[in-house]
């Protein structure tokens, strides 16, 4: 049995579409929106792809109609990138990011998989890194063979004995200095994080089509081209 992991996908279609894997199941951790300016091709892959996925905290946001706000960093980029989404999707594709579930727990063949955006305690908004003692903490009373994650936008694979904590890392907004899509793969047991080159000028020129322009097309472009806000 071969699971493709996914999370942090960002609107970033040139990302997404780039990953070249076979798979059984796709788990999908979440954030499929905001950031990027492409959210429909994204959700139309997921709706088609993934067995199951969970509601991230931007997937909430957008949903829910929540305007952003800050005037730095990853806030900025929200604010000017969530309109958007506000634009371009239908009720249908609103109504599905809207219903998401905040946790799922799913078996495959015998295998059992928890999915959370973020960690148990706070689905949505704790950031979470590789720490296996704060993880040991978060996972009493949860029972599954793998538990996978995202919101961090930084892969990481913890071997905990009887479970095993999955981050894929961000498809469409990689964070831990490397541009190129994060994603993971499951097979038979054993866990492989894994990166995929992708056309990074691609998904800048898309962005700039859509109309997203200045500051807030400067920070995205350098933000995917970096791996990093610089
Ligand atoms: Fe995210």
């Amino acid at each position: 049995m071969r699971v493709l992991v996914v999370s942090d996908i960002h609107s970033n279609w040139a990302a997404l579409s780039a990953i070249q894997e076979d798979f059984d199941y796709c788990l999908c951790i979440g954030d499929l929106v905001d950031y990027g300016t492409d959210p429909i091709p994204c959700i139309e892959w997921v709706k088609l792809h993934a067995t199951a996925c969970v509601r991230g905290n931007h997937d909430h946001a957008v949903a829910q109609r929540v305007e952003a706000k800050g005037t730095t960093g990853f806030r900025s980029l929200a604010c000017a990138t969530r309109p958007f989404h506000w634009e371009l999707l239908d009720r249908v594709r609103m109504k599905y990011l809207a219903r998401l579930p905040i946790s799922q727990q799913i078996t495959l063949e015998g295998v059992t998989f928890y999915l959370v955006h973020g960690t148990p305690r706070d689905p949505l908004d704790e950031y979470l890194g590789d720490n296996e003692a704060a993880w040991t903490a978060r996972l009493q009373g949860i029972n599954a063979d793998f538990i996978c994650v995202g919101h961090t936008h930084i892969p990481f694979h913890l071997d905990l004995g009887d479970k095993q904590v999955v981050n894929p890392g961000s498809v469409g907004q990689p964070r831990d200095g490397d541009p190129r899509c994060s994603y993971a793969i499951i097979e038979d047991g054993k866990v492989y994080l894994k990166r995929q080159e992708y056309d990074i000028q691609a998904a800048i020129r898309q962005m700039e089509a859509a109309g997203l322009a200045g500051e807030a097309l400067e920070m995205a472009s350098s933000v995917l081209l970096n791996g990093r806000m610089s």
